[in-house]
């Protein structure tokens, strides 16, 4: 037996409608000065003044830093930095999809180390333990998971590189889930994130890290997502299915925040770095191919997902189990309309030229080494080349 380590975040506050008891659950740890972090879409719609109207409604004055973008750069942690320097919130409050979450979990970090830090000092290897003030996490998509996981994502604007930056330090105090936030995300947002949360449970099920207990939030993350990502894909308003979703992928960030992911997400990275893919889809883009080569090192448990997911019945024999996950995988990216690398513009020839620094990049950041399969930078290469389409 091995001994393994469960982190999670204090508090998780998750229903549809949550996000109204923001205030009192900053009152709960005495936190009294949050700093929101979103982007501008979020501000322009008025989803952002879903938190912040519960906070000023409950005497306080929230500050914002509404520059993030996706995949958050070293540049955007430093400008928010700044603004957190000259604000002195007591709190951060993630409020988006992952990549304002990981922007304030990098913040956070950033401002307990000595100033002129810069944010690559702490990508893995590296153990980011210390942050300098708690994050609350609030999510607006059905995804990353991120309100939940001891990791954040930081692009180095210089090394055009997705660094992985892992530790208690980037672990929110509290996370606030409101699948109702989600109602509202256009199909092609919903599909990508709704399959980066399928990829998080699957890979968090098959890692070399995996535990009992990253297990069984990973059962109960595939149980939900299975049925419902083409439901809220089909009919967007349908608010059980958005729910299901939102747990599910609360639930996957869970699982893979203390099993780790493995080498789609390995993979993907590279792909948001150097050819701004979103993360949801780099995934989506890989995930078919990926588990096909994975399979027959982990056949048991790829099959055990078919069942989770409601793919074949209970007594289905391993084989045809995981023939059938293989298959809902490939359907699901034709179902949700997942571009091949090719047909979302990528030129064969700039993929070709990249992928050796691409695998490269995917070896480094230590996913790979926890598939089950374990690749070497040519198979890496030969999988990249299987996947682009073009
Ligand atoms: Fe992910």
């Amino acid at each position: 037996m091995t001994i393994a380590s469960l982190s999670a975040p204090r508090l998780v506050r998750i229903g549809p409608g949550a996000v109204a008891h923001l205030p009192e659950v900053l009152a709960r740890f005495g936190l009294s000065r949050p700093l929101v972090v979103s982007d501008p879409q979020l501000a322009a719609c008025g989803l952002l003044e879903r938190a912040l109207a519960p906070l000023r409604a409950a005497g306080l004055s929230p500050a914002v830093f509404i520059e993030t973008v996706p995949d958050p750069t070293d540049r955007v942690v430093e400008a928010g930095l700044a603004v957190l320097r000259r604000t002195a919130p007591d709190c951060l409050i993630g409020f988006g999809g992952g990549s304002p979450i990981d922007t304030a979990k990098a913040m956070a970090i950033l401002a307990a180390a000595p100033e002129g830090t810069h944010i690559r000092a702490f990508k893995v290897p590296a153990e980011a333990d210390q942050a300098a003030l708690p994050v609350i996490g609030v999510p607006t998509t059905a995804g990353t998971g991120s309100e939940v996981t001891r990791f954040t994502v930081v692009t180095d604007s210089e090394r055009g590189e997705k660094m992985l930056i892992a530790g208690l330090g980037a672990l929110p105090l509290a996370a606030v889930v409101d699948a109702d936030l989600t109602l509202g995300l256009p199909p092609r947002i919903t599909a990508d994130t709704g399959l980066d949360a399928l990829t998080h449970a699957l890979e968090a099920f098959v890692s070399r890290r995996a535990s009992p207990l990253s297990d069984e939030f990973a059962r109960a993350a595939l149980r939900r997502i299975g049925p419902n990502l083409r439901r809220v894909w089909h009919t967007p308003q349908d608010r059980a299915a958005r729910a299901a979703m939102m747990e599910g992928a609360t639930l996957a960030g869970l699982a893979f925040s203390n099993a780790s992911v493995a080498l789609v997400h390995g993979m993907s990275r590279p792909l948001g770095a150097h050819f701004h893919v979103p993360h949801g889809l780099s995934n989506a883009m890989l995930l078919p191919v990926v588990t096909r080569w994975s399979l027959a090192a982990a056949l048991p448990r790829y099959a055990e997902a078919a069942r989770l997911m409601g793919l074949v019945p209970a007594e289905e024999d391993d084989q045809a189990a995981g023939a059938a996950l293989v298959a809902e995988l490939e359907a699901l990216s034709r179902d949700l309309a997942v571009p091949t690398p090719a047909a979302f513009g990528i030129p064969a020839d700039r993929w070709q030229a990249l992928l050796p620094r691409m695998a490269e990049q995917a070896l480094a950041s230590g996913s790979p080494a926890n598939n089950p399969r374990v690749p070497t930078a040519a198979e890496i290469m030969a999988l990249y080349r299987a996947v682009h389409g073009g």
